[in-house]
């Protein structure tokens, strides 16, 4: 009976355990999304033969030994972004601009409760993926296509740059609840409709750009009186 109870609570804890194997899964499963790497730098450097500390693009944290850093800007990558991303919950820095990535942003990346700094600018989200890819992955997209409600999760959220895509919709008014959030740029989009009619109070807030988008009707009076 007491082997029995060990076995229930060891069960239920490494279930919800992740460690840097499920950082290594969540990277490959990037990998696995990445459908055009014209120099070869995931291909052969994002190997199981070395620890996911050695990749490029990759470094993780001394403490924990989980990764906290995943950069892979400027890599003429093309891809789109899976959902086991979410489970790198160390992760303070994502940076991916400057690709080719496409498709949606999923919601599972509000589950980055650690991040700081989110850039995915300078990439084609929210684009229709090219019919020739259909096959591989259509039933991983979704065409929803706009910036997630979910990103107001990201509660300590610092700067977030999702400017030079194609994002439609509107503004979701839950990125104002991040109250860390210094820097949103959203420029050059395809967003409508009026900006989120709420009173930013946002302690952190120095910088804002919603320029080049179709955004339509006025700020509502106050709407800025409490930022610093
Ligand atoms: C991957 O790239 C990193 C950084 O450039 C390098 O230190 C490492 O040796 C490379 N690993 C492999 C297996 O090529
Ligand atoms: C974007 O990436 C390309 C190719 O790697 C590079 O030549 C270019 O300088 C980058 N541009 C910016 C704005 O980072
Ligand atoms: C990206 O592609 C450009 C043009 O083909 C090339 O000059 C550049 O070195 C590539 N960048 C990387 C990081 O591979
Ligand atoms: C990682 O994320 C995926 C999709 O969000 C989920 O199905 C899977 O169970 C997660 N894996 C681990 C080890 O947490
Ligand atoms: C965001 O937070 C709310 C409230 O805590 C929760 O109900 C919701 O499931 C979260 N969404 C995601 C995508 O994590
Ligand atoms: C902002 O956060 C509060 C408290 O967590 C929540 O009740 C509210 O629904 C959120 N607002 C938006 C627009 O997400």
């Amino acid at each position: 009976m007491v082997f029995f109870v060990q076995f229930l609570v060891f069960s239920f804890v490494s279930a919800k355990q992740t460690n840097i194997i499920t950082d290594q899964q969540a990277l490959l499963a990037l990998k696995a999304h990445i459908t055009h790497d014209p120099s070869n730098l995931l291909a052969t450097n994002w190997s199981t033969s070395t620890s996911v500390c050695n990749w490029i693009g990759i470094r993780s944290g001394a403490r924990h030994h989980r990764v906290t850093f995943l950069d892979i800007s400027s890599s003429n990558l093309t891809g789109i972004i899976p959902p086991q991303l979410g489970n790198l919950s160390f992760l303070t820095i994502l940076g991916f601009q400057n690709n080719s990535f496409y498709g949606y942003l999923p919601d599972e990346l509000a589950q980055l409760r650690r991040l700081k700094y989110l850039d995915f600018s300078y990439n084609n989200f929210n684009l229709q993926i090219p019919l020739w890819l259909a096959s591989i992955s259509l039933n991983e997209i979704k065409f929803s296509g706009t910036i997630p409600q979910s990103l107001g999760n990201l509660s300590s959220l610092q700067q977030l740059y999702l400017d030079y895509n194609q994002l439609s919709g509107s503004i979701p008014s839950s990125i104002f609840n991040i109250s860390s959030l210094q820097l949103l740029s959203l420029y050059h989009n395809q967003l409508s409709g009026s900006f989120p009619s709420i009173f930013l109070n946002m302690p952190s807030l120095l910088y804002i750009d919603v320029g080049d988008n179709g955004l339509s009707g006025g700020l509502p009076e106050a709407t800025f009186d409490y930022l610093p």
